[in-house]
């Protein structure tokens, strides 16, 4: 009797011991895998990230062919061709600045709306001529920008891990590329676990449900976000695109790309760097810009693509007095 409790418990504990193996090795399998849980609806302040979308435009020689010094990334709207053609006249024809490759490249999503198709078809074409779009296939939209970054740093890491750095630009923001690769050069600036641009360090979470940027609580339950650099332009080292993406399935997506980010760079104990000089990035500067502010910006919105064309044209003027 008491021989063959002592056998069913062996048996017990024996089957538990190799149930939970079993669920450990398929678990870890399916993580190797990227095998993604059944979606499931994120509600209208989550953001579906389920980390199995592709890239369905995707020919870019970019990194594959050499190394580079730096990568700027614009999100861009898939019918934004004008942003596009005006990037490619102006900050994003600088292919080599202080010595050191650069190179702009335009990340969108499916373009939505009755003439999906048609727009499609011309990204197919503005890519054959400039082979610089990666497109993924969500939905292109503003509350799915989030999912844009990461498409974004899913891509930089699986091709660009042996560039320097990578910036993150708007499309409506004027780049001053020279300033820019002189503050990457700088022997202060950190070549590791760095992320700079205009850091808001106590950004509050909005909970007024009216509020374009109402959060719940489930998302953040503290009353501040992490500290993170506004998503107009923000700059970082290539070893942190495959860093935010191991942590990020810790952390429940939702739609503000930046803060987000933010969260991800606290999970990595890593604090985001504020710029040597607040005259770097201008998220709503006063415009005109004058040549002073000019020769001393590395990025500033601008109101109008006309605007942005000009100033890169007298950025590019021998740097004023100030
Ligand atoms: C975001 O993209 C996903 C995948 O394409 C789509 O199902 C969802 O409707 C999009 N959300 C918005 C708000 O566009």
């Amino acid at each position: 009797m008491e021989s063959q409790r002592r056998y069913l418990k062996h048996i017990f504990v024996f089957s538990l011991v190799l149930g939970t193996i079993f669920f450990t090795l398929l678990n870890s399998y399916l993580g190797k895998q990227n095998v993604n849980i059944p979606y499931v609806d994120p509600g209208p302040h989550h953001v579906a990230y389920p980390r199995n979308y592709k890239f369905i435009l995707d020919d870019t020689p970019t990194c594959r062919t050499s190394s580079l010094f730096l990568l700027i990334m614009v999100p861009v709207a898939p019918g934004n061709v004008a942003a596009r053609d005006a990037i490619r006249e102006t900050w994003g024809t600088e292919r080599l600045v202080l010595g050191q490759r650069v190179k702009t490249l335009f990340i969108l999503g499916l373009p939505g709306g009755a003439d999906a198709e048609q727009t499609q078809e011309k990204l197919k074409e503005e890519n054959q001529q400039h082979h610089d779009l990666i497109q993924s296939n969500f939905q292109d939209s503003y509350h799915n920008l989030t999912i844009k970054t990461m498409m974004t740093l899913e891509w930089l890491a699986a091709h660009c891990a042996k560039a320097s750095y990578a910036l993150k630009i708007d499309s409506d923001t004027l780049l001053h590329v020279r300033n820019l690769v002189k503050l990457l050069l700088d022997p202060k600036t950190p070549k590791q676990n760095y992320m700079s641009g205009l850091v808001w360090w106590h950004s509050p979470v909005l909970r007024d449900k009216s509020n374009k940027f109402f959060v719940p609580k489930d998302i953040i339950p503290e009353p501040e976000f992490p500290p993170y650099p506004l998503g107009f332009a923000y700059v970082m080292s290539l070893d942190l695109p495959e860093k935010i993406l191991e942590v990020s399935p810790q952390i429940k997506a939702f739609f503000i790309e930046d803060a987000y980010l933010g969260m991800c760079l606290k999970r990595l104990g890593i604090p985001p760097t504020d710029p040597p000089e607040n005259t770097m990035f201008l998220v709503d500067p006063k415009h005109p810009l004058s040549d002073c502010s000019l020769s001393k910006m590395i990025a500033a919105v601008t109101t109008s693509i006309q605007q942005m064309t000009g100033y890169w044209e007298r950025s590019k003027q021998p740097s004023a007095k100030c």
